[in-house]
């Protein structure tokens, strides 16, 4: 989950029944070769973060957490583990998450760019 793969109908899901929901790849796995870059060199996340004197990446990890998700990141950079810690203390306004809504939504993280499309193979048994 994350603002360009907003997972709107699981998140109501999960509200109605009581279900708290964990967002795995909020940067969109940025710089893995299953992931990609939009998050962190979206434009309009880019505007509001240079606004706010944050970076994309926070932009992005606090629009998740005002969804009241919890965020699971991942950095090896004591800086940017500090950076995406950074977001406890400031929200978004209504302005801006209006912005973000309207981002377009794409799936970054499919089985097939994990597996790549040849290594997925796929066994049903009918006796199960
Ligand atoms: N259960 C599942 O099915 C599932 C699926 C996917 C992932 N996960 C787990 O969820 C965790 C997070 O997933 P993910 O690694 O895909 O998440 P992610 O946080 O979306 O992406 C991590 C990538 O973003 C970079 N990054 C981190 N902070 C940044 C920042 N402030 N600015 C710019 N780039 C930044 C990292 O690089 P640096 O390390 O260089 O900072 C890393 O390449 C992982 O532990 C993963 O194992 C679980």
């Amino acid at each position: 989950m994350n603002p360009l793969w907003k997972q709107k109908e699981l998140v109501e899901f999960c509200k109605a029944k009581g279900v708290h929901l964990s967002a795995y790849s909020p940067l969109g796995a940025n710089g893995t070769k299953w992931g990609d870059n939009r998050i962190v060199e979206c434009d309009v996340l880019e505007e509001i973060a240079k606004a706010r004197g944050k970076s994309t990446a926070q932009v992005a990890l606090r629009w998740v957490y005002e969804q009241g998700a919890s965020i699971i990141s991942k950095s090896f950079n004591k800086q940017r583990m500090r950076e995406n810690l950074d977001i406890f203390d400031w929200c978004l306004t209504e302005e801006e998450s209006n912005k973000i809504i309207q981002l377009p939504q794409h799936k970054g993280v499919t089985l097939a760019s994990i597996l790549g499309p040849h290594d997925l193979v796929l066994e049903i048994d009918a006796d199960l």
